[in-house]
C-alpha cells in the first residue's frame, strides 16, 4: 500500500498510516508540504513542495517509478483570509489541482480525502469527484473544532478518469 499525504504531515497521522502498511505490504508514504516540516520517520518527505509546482510532480514520478498510490490524503488549505468566499475558492482550486495529480498517480479502486471549507463550488465539486469514484462523503471527524468551517470528504473506488470533466 503506498499512501501520499499532502498538506504538514504529521508524525502521529504518518505513524499510523505507516503502522496500517506494515500490517500489508511493504509499501510507503510521501508527505508533501509547500512549506517545512519536522521530519516524519519512514516516510518520504518533500518539503519546500507545491502540488501546484511541475517540480513536484516530477519529484513525485521519480519516486512512484511507475508504480500508483492507493491514497491520497491531504490536510492541504490556503492561508485564510477571512473572506469566507475567496477562502472556499482557493481551497476548492487546490483541490482541483489534488484531483488533477489523482488522475495521474491514483490506483484503480484508490481513495482521496481532502479538505473543505464548505461555499459555492462545493457541489460542483463533488459531481465532479462522483465522476470518477464510485462513492463519496462529508465528514466532520470528531477530532475536528466544532466552530471550524472544515469538513473532509472522502472519495472511494477511483475508476475510468473522464480527464474532460476537470477543465475548469
Ligand atoms: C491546515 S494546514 C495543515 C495542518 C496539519 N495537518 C495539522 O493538523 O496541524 C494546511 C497545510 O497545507 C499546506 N499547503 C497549502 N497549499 C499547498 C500547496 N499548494 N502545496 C503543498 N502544500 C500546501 C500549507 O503549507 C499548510 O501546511
Amino acid at each position: 500500500m503506498t499512501v501520499s499525504d499532502q498538506g504538514l504531515p504529521l508524525p502521529q497521522t504518518d505513524s499510523y498510516l505507516l503502522g496500517k502498511i506494515g500490517e500489508t505490504d511493504a509499501g510507503f508514504v510521501i508527505s508533501i508540504d509547500r512549506d517545512s516540516f519536522p521530519p516524519v520517520e519512514g516516510c518520504i518527505c518533500l518539503k519546500g513542495a507545491d502540488i501546484n509546482a511541475t517540480k513536484t510532480h516530477a519529484k513525485v514520478a521519480e519516486i512512484l517509478a511507475g508504480k500508483k498510490v492507493d491514497v491520497l490524503l491531504s490536510d492541504m488549505a490556503p492561508n485564510a483570509t477571512g473572506h469566507k468566499e475567496m477562502d472556499h475558492e482557493r481551497i476548492i482550486e487546490l483541490n482541483l489541482e489534488l484531483l488533477n495529480i489523482a488522475t495521474h498517480v491514483l490506483k484503480e479502486s484508490g481513495s482521496l480525502v481532502c479538505k473543505i471549507w464548505e461555499g459555492s463550488r462545493t457541489r460542483h465539486f463533488q459531481s465532479v469527484l462522483q465522476t470518477v469514484f464510485e462513492e463519496t462523503r462529508t465528514i466532520k471527524p470528531d477530532a475536528s473544532r466544532a466552530n471550524s468551517a472544515e469538513k473532509f470528504i472522502v472519495a472511494l473506488g477511483y475508476s475510468n478518469p473522464k480527464l474532460d470533466v476537470l477543465k475548469r
